[in-house]
């Protein structure tokens, strides 16, 4: 599975759906204000991220140390979609980190999150990130699994996640709690390896 994924070398630039410049590129430390910003939107604007809108955001330096801390990993990478623009300057659009694991273990299994503005939904923004982020893993040596955490009631990842190969790999029930609502949380996965094993 897996063959719907586009090549998608970072840094790339091409255009979204409505044919508006799309700029995809690994973060930089400059960018950690934009960045920030780019995460209490996503926080704030849905509530289908594990962190949420009443949990605190590191302060700029830490997320610059963050941001340059997966720079320099082999088995993570760190992309944001933008109109182009001088990083730091350009206000982003969404981002997608694919973070390896630290041990022997788990070296070759990265988890996935991403997110994209809600004023750019549907415009093919979500599905370059991801595309971004299994390019780069493919090309790499190392990352032979990918996988990730969604809500079970968020189709538009879901369908997203699917059309790309990713399999449902099981079900946390009731894992995480919004008020008086209980959310199942669905793990997903993809092999990188040509056959089946990862
Ligand atoms: C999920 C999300 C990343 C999709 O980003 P996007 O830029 O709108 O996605 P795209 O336009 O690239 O669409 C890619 C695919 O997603 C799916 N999709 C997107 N919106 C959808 C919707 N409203 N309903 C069903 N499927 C949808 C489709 O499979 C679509 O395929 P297509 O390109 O053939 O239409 C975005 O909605 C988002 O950031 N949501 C809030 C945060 C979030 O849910 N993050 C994921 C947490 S695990």
């Amino acid at each position: 599975m897996g063959h719907m994924t586009r090549d998608i070398p970072i840094p790339w630039r091409g255009h979204d759906r409505a044919g508006r410049n799309l700029e995809l590129r690994a973060g930089v430390a400059r960018d950690a204000p934009r960045y920030l910003e780019l995460l209490h939107v996503l926080v704030s604007e849905t509530r289908n991220m594990l962190q949420t809108a009443a949990d605190p955001l590191p302060d700029a330096s830490s997320q610059r140390s963050t941001i340059d801390g997966l720079a320099r990993r082999d088995n993570a990478v760190c992309v944001v979609a933008s109109r182009g623009g001088q990083p730091g300057k350009s206000v982003l659009l969404g981002c997608a980190t694919l973070i390896g694991g630290r041990s022997r273990a788990t070296l070759h299994a990265a988890e996935l999150a991403m997110g994209v503005r809600r004023e750019a939904w549907g415009g093919g923004i979500g599905g370059a990130l991801l595309d971004a982020c299994l390019t780069w893993a493919r090309k790499g040596s190392i990352l032979t699994r990918v996988s990730l955490q969604v809500y079970a009631d968020n189709p538009a990842a879901i369908a997203l996640y699917l059309s790309r190969g990713f399999e449902l790999e099981g079900r946390h029930r009731n894992y995480a709690r919004h008020g008086e609502e209980r959310i199942d949380l669905i793990g997903m996965g993809i092999s990188l390896l040509p056959g089946a094993a990862q």
